[in-house]
């Protein structure tokens, strides 16, 4: 186990959830305020009357490097112990960092009296400077790992939830719902899946799946069946110069000869490329059937799978027919994550790093954190899934929370996850669809879209080397490929992010901030290409 720092403003329950989930973990239970007190034999208000602030962050910090070699547990901190940047490093370093949120009006309820807090008790209005204080250390305390809404939680569900946050279990799994379908994480959550097909009830499933996970068709063909379920196994050949109309022809009349209706379910267990192939026919074949996605590649798990965004390639470009069909279902397991090759891992981070760049400081901070800690190593990238669960569960319900307000891309918001894709998916058409992985395309399509954001002023100068250096430690391409710039800028003309003459592209305004600029000319996007390695 690793250290479970809960953070957040006086009165938002650190102490009260923290003692009690430590129960239900079995695991120590620290208070660091206690701590202080203890070692300083004498009360904090004492400490801050005595020394001022300035002496109590000094204590609290030495307090905080001398708790991280006690047996890991879970800890509630400090108010102001984010303020401190080592401070919030070290925490990420020893384990995770839960955000407990309530509104100011809430925590002064719950504090009740403010004569024991010394940032309140000299204020005439204790609202007005806890509001201040929340807002001065909001965006530090968003650099968390997961952030729970606490406002009308009682401390049980609260314990309830962050326990199936932190240990999911297929009887207990972590539920991510969106507007759309209901996402559940578990290891193991897989061998679950005929248990919940009762909502859907199916004429027959057809599972769809690679030769390489044949064994797990066949384990859940046999599950399904069992349960007195008629259902179908059918493999196809992996990669993305499958994902064509071809394919989809061939799928329509394997699905006629399983005898699939308009009631049957298509079950897909694989990649991105048969989630978007199974999809587009799932959303076609007799004029759409519903679908169900067990996501087997990292890549799949925290994008592809989510969103219902469907789709096949045509040699002009990737994605160009496709439809919106959202599975009625999407199953993750990180166990299924254990076979697949190093280089498909880090196929699927470079899609992470695009979520914590774009959108979330705190998973860039977490991934540049699991960097430090070689987790992304090849030797040791499959054996950690533990470490891998909370940053899957975090993109799932960022990817979520942008579709849930922007299924079809209508306002601007779902398109800040294409930030990379515009070079990318260029790179990847020059390519023929070889050579490359999509994920790879897309981390030097990063790598060239922050060089045109500087190019344009946009994007600041110490974010593109900052992603940069990320992404080579990391082990992806930061360069394009040596292709001639005029064939990735002709590669682009087929892209749906074109409008005339001008490009649409994402780009960053700070780690964890993006924007769509509708104008970006075709000649800066030249410059920038030129710059990061094309012809
Ligand atoms: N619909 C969307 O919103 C969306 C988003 C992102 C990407 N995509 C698409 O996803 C596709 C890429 O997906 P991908 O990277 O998953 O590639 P993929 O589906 O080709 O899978 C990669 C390889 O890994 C193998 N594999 C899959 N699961 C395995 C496992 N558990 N163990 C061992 N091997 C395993 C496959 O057989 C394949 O060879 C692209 O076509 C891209 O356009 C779609």
């Amino acid at each position: 186990m690793r250290f479970l720092f809960l953070t957040g403003n006086m009165g938002a329950g650190k102490s009260t959830i923290g003692r009690l989930l430590a129960q239900r973990l079995s695991c120590p239970f620290y208070d660091l305020d206690a701590m202080i007190e203890a070692s300083a034999g004498t009360r904090i208000a004492q400490i801050f009357a005595e020394q001022g602030e300035a002496g109590f962050r000094k204590q609290e910090r030495h307090q905080l490097q001398q708790l991280v070699g006690l047996q890991p547990g879970v800890v509630a901190t400090g108010g102001g112990v984010v303020l401190d940047p080592r401070n919030r490093a070290l925490m990420r370093r020893h384990g995770w960092v839960i955000y407990l949120h309530a509104h100011p009006e809430t925590l002064l309820a719950r504090i009740g009296e403010t004569v024991t807090r010394p940032l309140l008790h000299s204020a005439d209005n204790p609202l007005q400077a806890l509001q201040q204080i929340a807002q001065q250390r909001e965006p530090l305390y968003r650099e968390a790992d997961w952030i729970f809404e606490t406002d009308d939680q009682t401390p049980e569900t609260l314990v309830d939830s962050l326990h199936r946050l932190m240990a999911p279990t297929p009887e207990s799994p972590l539920g991510i719902q969106t507007l759309a379908c209901p996402i559940v994480l578990a290891p193991g959550i897989r061998h679950r899946a005929a248990s919940y097909l009762g909502a859907i009830q199916p004429s027959r499933v057809v599972i769809l799946t690679h030769p390489v996970l044949q064994r797990e068709g066949e384990a859940l063909l046999d599950s399904l069946q069992a349960t007195g379920l008629p259902a179908t196994l059918l493999i196809l050949p992996a990669g993305e110069r499958f994902k064509t109309l071809r394919s989809a022809a061939r799928l329509y009349r394997a699905l006629l000869e399983a005898g699939a209706d308009r009631a049957s379910l298509l079950l897909v267990l694989g990649g991105g490329v048969l989630g978007d192939l199974g999809g587009f026919v799932a959303a076609t074949y007799m004029r759409g059937i519903p679908f169900l996605q067990i996501p087997t590649t990292l890549l799949a798990q925290i994008d592809a799978s989510i969103g219902g965004k469907v789709a096949v390639d045509l040699p002009e470009g990737k994605n160009l027919v496709g439809a919106f069909h959202q599975p009625r279902l999407v199953l993750l397991d990180p166990e299924l994550l254990h076979s697949l090759p190093t280089r498909h891992w880090r196929n699927g981070l470079a899609e992470m790093f695009k979520y914590g760049i774009t959108l979330d400081r705190g998973l860039w901070r977490r991934l540049q954190s699991h960097l430090e800690r070689k987790v992304i190593q090849s030797r040791r990238i499959r054996k950690a899934s533990a470490e891998w669960l909370l940053p899957i569960a975090r993109c799932v319900a960022l990817k979520a929370q942008i579709v849930a307000e922007d299924e079809r891309e209508e306002r601007g918001l779902r398109a800040l996850l294409n930030f990379g894709h515009t070079v990318g998916h260029a790179i990847e058409a020059a390519l023929g669809y070889r050579q490359w992985l999509h994920g790879e395309a897309i981390a030097a399509g990063m790598c060239a879209e922050a060089e045109l954001g500087a190019l344009l002023g946009i994007t600041p100068r110490e974010v593109v080397t900052e992603l940069v250096e990320t992404l080579q430690v990391a082990g992806l391409p930061t360069c394009l490929p040596p292709l001639p710039v005029e064939q990735l800028l002709g590669c682009m003309q087929h892209d749906k992010k074109r409008i005339g003459e001008r490009l649409r592209v994402v780009l960053l305004r700070d780690i964890g901030q993006a924007q769509l600029m509708d104008e970006v000319p075709i000649e800066a996007m030249r410059e920038a290409l030129t710059r990061c390695g094309a012809r």
